[in-house]
């Protein structure tokens, strides 16, 4: 994963939080991959045909017709303002009490997640993540030169039992608690977990319990194939605890980098202070005058039926053409497959055969804050199509028995 490319000319100059994660963040292990000429499943992107350029080109129209220069001034006008009061309707109608909460609309949900921590974190403060977990979040968290302790996540996500251990013990041995705990309820990146309301609850208890914050990102909450959905963390919090985020990127697309933080009206005025620059009033205009009339509802609705047949491809494909030694996960909803190789087989090795056969993925290592996952790695079924997928999964499939064999 090394950026061998690099002169270092700058690093001097650059912050310690920042140069420490050069060569091993997204950033760079993408620049690894993004140009083998193999069949891509390390991006969590949408597939290209489910932007609905045509209905967001007629929205962008008709947004400068009617709005003129106020859609372009500081602040925005109407439609901007619109699109907070959508996205308060739908997390009322998960159950989320908007009474005392404020929507703050947000440059995507990686923006969201910064705005956060930049209103609640300093150096040395304690964030609790999952391991494995998003690694732009890993990025994010590490830029504030936070310590990062990690709790094991299971076939249920985050396992929330051992959180309280940990937390129970830091107290006794006069720790400081954490600031905040991250978690990724629903469909987890990178494994497609989906945490149950028992656990939901027990974590937002122990927020009170130990005065942390609970950063909720359910960046694919929307994007469920299968049961039924498990109520927000939000929606079970009565005392303000939960910062809420969410992101129009994979319901939409994620040039809008539009997305939102839903959080107690007490944190309004932070997160204003912590955002500062404002956000892109403009594309917060044109996707409110797209999601009118229930258009963003029917997408998603499209989306869910698209998604959900390549989830099913994907999972054939892997029974097809993977060892029995291998295990993968079986996710409800979102973009990915967590998969597991026999013991011993290191996925970060075997990128540059799987490569030379003809796929690539990101090693499961990179999803620690830590060290582990290094016999796993994450796939995408969201981006490329099917006949696609399945050639990679031939491919992988390869390289692991010929690893396999070499043992
Ligand atoms: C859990 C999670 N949060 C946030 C994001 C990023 O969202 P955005 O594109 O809105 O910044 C992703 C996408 O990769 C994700 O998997």
């Amino acid at each position: 994963m090394a950026d061998d490319d690099r002169s270092g000319r700058f690093d001097h100059l650059l912050a310690g939080t920042v140069r420490d994660q050069l060569g091993g963040s997204p950033y760079g292990a993408w620049r690894s991959v993004r140009d083998a000429d193999a069949v891509q499943l390390s991006f969590g992107f949408p597939f290209p045909e489910s932007f609905p350029n045509d209905e967001l080109a007629a929205a962008t129209a008709a947004v400068l017709e009617r709005e003129g220069d106020r859609v372009m001034q500081y602040g925005g006008g109407e439609y901007a303002d619109a699109l907070s009061d959508f996205v308060a309707d739908r997390a009322s109608d998960r159950g989320i009490d908007l009474e005392s909460r404020t929507v703050s609309l947000t440059n995507g949900a990686t923006d969201g997640l910064a705005t956060v921590c930049d209103a609640f974190l300093e150096p040395g403060d304690t964030v609790v993540v999952g391991a494995p977990t998003f690694m732009g979040a890993l990025t994010v968290f590490r830029s504030y030169g936070v310590e990062l302790e990690s709790v094991p996540v299971d076939e249920s996500g985050l396992d929330v039992a051992a959180l309280e251990d940990r937390l129970a013990s830091m107290r006794e041995r006069g720790l400081a608690t954490p600031t905040m705990v991250y978690v990724v309820p629903n469909f987890q990146n990178p494994t497609g977990a989906t945490l149950p309301e028992d656990r939901r609850e027990r974590l937002v208890a122990l927020a009170e319990e130990y005065d942390f914050v609970v950063l909720e990102d359910d960046a694919y909450g929307e994007l469920r194939y299968d049961g039924d959905p498990v109520p927000p963390l939000a929606a079970l919090d009565e005392r303000g605890r939960v910062v809420r985020v969410g992101t129009f990127s994979k319901t939409i697309g994620p040039g809008v980098r539009t997305g939102w933080v839903i959080a107690d009206e007490e944190l309004e005025e932070p997160l204003k202070i912590a955002s500062a620059g404002g956000t892109n009033t403009f594309t917060q205009s044109v996707v409110a005058r797209y999601a009118e009339d229930g258009r963003y509802d029917a997408n998603v609705r499209d989306l869910r039926e698209a998604y959900g047949e390549r989830r099913d491809e994907a999972l054939a494909s892997l029974s097809r053409h993977m060892p029995a030694d291998a295990d993968w996960t079986d996710p409800d909803g979102g973009f990915f497959v967590w998969i597991t190789l026999p013991e011993g087989i290191d996925a970060e090795r075997l990128l540059e055969t799987a490569a030379e056969e003809g796929v690539v993925y990101l090693p499961g290592s990179m999803f620690y804050p830590e060290e582990g996952g290094e016999n796993c790695l994450r796939i995408s079924f969201s981006y490329v199509d099917s006949e696609a997928f399945d050639r990679g999964i031939e491919a992988l499939g390869r390289a692991v028995r010929g690893a396999m064999a070499d043992q």
